[in-house]
């Protein structure tokens, strides 16, 4: 395959050794002083139909509920909590829920939270209050210390409805904070890792389901000509669920698909070289960004995430497999031209790889790349072959 241009080459470290710190300003509202005022439960009913699959008999629902009755939860202002712990040791009958998440099955379904989001909270006042606004998109950025300034550049380019997350992979976390911007964003730190390797660890579906796209970016694009505002509303007007800004320069390195076309706003198609494409619909000619910069509607993500495998850190193939999550792919996946950056090229874990059987550092990282993409695309086919094969002889045909 032709063009080997990619962003960032990583290499992840052999050490097992893994920092990881995420020093979010303020911790999860963990507060369990119940200082709070009375409008919360003044009485605590019983939900009169929970789905549950196992029988639990009527006399015990009735025997629990008379029991919550008895123990009135109330929580006066003066004496803070009254009550809260006889609720907390009363008996429950047992309670199995199959429709549940796996693992959760005994819990009463309202109590249940199974998604997550960055937020950063209070540790004091009404948790409702904490948020002064909510971010509805979330920017990543792989990042070294060295790349500090075109990240401080980057982030300018961003409004406060985006949310920002840094990957260091060079250890330097605290340095950031000569930034005023870094005490509001969270740091993830691991080193020698690569975007996709945080990207499969941190970012799961139920993590990141607060927002609307996610960005995850590496960290040598230069933005002078992106506003992350203009790009999210392009992306919406044509209905992209998977996306990258143009590149720039057009040197050739990068594949006809990312070029930006200053006559456009938006592309989902293009020309390669005669005999590259053997679908205009299909890759590298259409369905299709590259890695360095993609941004995935909240749905898009969901399925991508799990396509991603935990040792195939680099990424390389993933391109090509974006389309199997979004449907039609050449209708749904697309650069937008307007709102464009500029790769620059610089392999910062490039250089981190080491030298090996008389390879570079550099070499080494490069044939790993190379390798996994053989590995993805030798996996992705085999795991076509066999639920296909599976479905033939289920006679599903
Ligand atoms: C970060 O960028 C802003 C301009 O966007 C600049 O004013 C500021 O000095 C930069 N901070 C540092 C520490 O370089």
């Amino acid at each position: 395959m032709g063009i080997m241009q990619r962003s960032s080459i990583k290499r992840p470290n052999d050490s097992t050794r893994i920092l990881v710190t995420a020093i979010m300003g303020i911790a999860f509202g963990f507060f369990v002083g119940i200082s709070i005022s009375s409008t919360h439960f003044t009485k605590i009913s019983l939900l009169s139909s929970v789905g549950s699959s196992f029988d639990v008999p009527v006399a015990e629902i009735d025997r629990f509920s008379a029991e919550v009755d008895r123990s009135p939860a109330v929580i006066d202002e003066s004496s803070g909590t009254k009550n809260l712990e006889t609720l907390g040791s009363i008996r429950v009958p047992k309670i199995f829920v199959t429709s549940n998440p796996r693992g959760a099955e005994r819990l009463p379904p309202g109590i249940i939270v199974s998604e997550s989001d960055f937020y950063l909270r209070r540790l004091w006042g009404e948790p409702s209050e904490d948020l002064k606004k909510k971010p509805k998109y979330l920017v990543t950025f792989t990042v070294g210390y060295e790349q500090r300034h075109n990240i401080n550049a980057t982030v300018k380019k961003f409004s406060d409805d985006f949310a920002i997350l840094l990957f260091h992979y060079d250890g330097r976390t605290s340095e950031w904070d000569q930034f005023e911007w870094s005490k509001n964003v969270i740091h993830i730190s691991a080193r020698k890792q690569t975007k996709w390797w945080y990207a499969k660890r941190f970012l799961h579906p139920d993590i990141v389901s607060a927002y609307e796209y996610i960005f995850i970016w590496d960290e040598d694009l230069g933005i002078e000509h992106f506003n992350g505002d203009k790009y999210i509303n392009l992306v919406k007007k044509h209905g992209l669920e998977i996306s990258q800004p143009g590149l720039e320069p057009n040197n050739g390195l990068t594949w006809e698909m990312t070029k930006r076309r200053g006559d456009k706003e938006v592309h989902m198609t293009t020309e390669e070289k005669p005999g590259w494409c053997s679908d205009p619909h299909l890759p590298p000619c259409a369905a299709f960004v590259e890695i360095m910069a993609p941004v995935f509607s909240r749905n898009a993500w969901r399925c991508v995430w799990h396509m991603i495998q935990n040792d195939l850190v680099h990424g390389w193939g993933l391109d090509f497999a974006l389309r199997r999550c979004v449907e039609p792919a050449h209708e749904k996946i697309g650069v937008i031209d307007s709102q464009w950056v500029v790769h620059q090229v610089i392999p910062t874990l490039g250089r981190q790889g080491e030298a090996e059987k008389g390879k570079s550092p550099f070499d080494t990282v490069r044939a790993r790349c190379r390798s996994e993409w053989a590995e993805f695309q030798l996996r992705l086919t085999n795991a076509d072959k066999a639920y296909l094969e599976g479905l033939k002889r289920n006679g599903r045909f």
